[in-house]
């Protein structure tokens, strides 16, 4: 028999009170979260900014959840070794930017720490499959990165499946995240077109209380399809 479907929510401290990060951090170990999200905005990538290294290895000492670093940033072959150090577990980077992928991945090999592509909501699928195998997570982009709080791209769920098909016609276990607007409608919509991580920023630390939030997001993402 195979073994059961792990699907894992991952907060994005995006949405938390950054002054307040810690008790972010307990309140949602304490409802479950199987990792955390830190977006790292650069106001060229995308026109917002956020945080850099520092904020992640503060992070890093404050739990020992994987840290799934999202870099919205130009460049990011030049600093994946500072994340990496910081303490970042898989560090995500856009296929959008500027440093050749193939450039991008040759320094993430010599860092300690997996490596994720992400792809705006824009950018074909295609763009991804020849470096699947290379990859230890594709995050498909369904808002526009740079701000939380947006509204879902439906778009997202014929590339979610597809991706899905390919990379278990491969054998491979890259893991499939899926990233904005992630409620638990939507939530039960990605699982059921075959994503494994699901990125959740408002719908967890928006309003209501952590813990009973995450158990929503947690009932629509296995009650569907095992
Ligand atoms: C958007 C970020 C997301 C964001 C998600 O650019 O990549 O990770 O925090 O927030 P929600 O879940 O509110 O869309
Ligand atoms: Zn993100």
């Amino acid at each position: 028999m195979a073994p059961p479907v792990r699907r894992r929510l991952a907060p994005s401290l995006l949405s938390a009170d950054f002054a307040d990060l810690a008790s972010a951090i307990r309140l949602a170990e304490l409802g479950g979260a199987d990792a955390f999200h830190l977006d790292v905005m650069d106001g060229h990538f995308v026109p917002n900014l956020s945080f850099g290294p520092a904020l992640v290895r503060d992070v890093r000492r404050r739990t020992r959840l994987p840290l799934d670093v999202h870099l919205m940033i130009e460049h990011p072959a030049r600093y994946l070794p500072e994340f990496a150090a910081a303490g970042g577990d898989t560090l995500v980077f856009h296929l959008e930017a500027s440093d050749p992928p193939e450039e991008v991945l040759r320094v993430a090999a010599g860092c300690r720490a997996k490596v994720g592509a992400a792809l705006r909501p824009e950018t074909p699928l295609d763009a991804v499959l020849p470096l699947l195998d290379r990859l230890d997570e594709v995050l498909i982009m369904s808002v526009h990165p740079g701000f939380s709080g947006q509204s879902f791209l439906p778009e997202a769920l014929p590339k979610l499946e597809r991706a899905r098909r390919t990379l278990d016609e491969r054998g491979l276990a890259t893991e499939l995240a899926v990233d904005g607007g992630i409620l638990p409608a939507t939530a039960a919509s990605c699982a059921r077109a075959g994503a494994r991580f699901f990125v959740c920023g408002n719908s967890v630390y928006g309003r209501g209380e952590v813990a009973g939030n995450l158990h929503a997001l947690r009932e629509a993402v296995d009650g569907g399809s095992g």
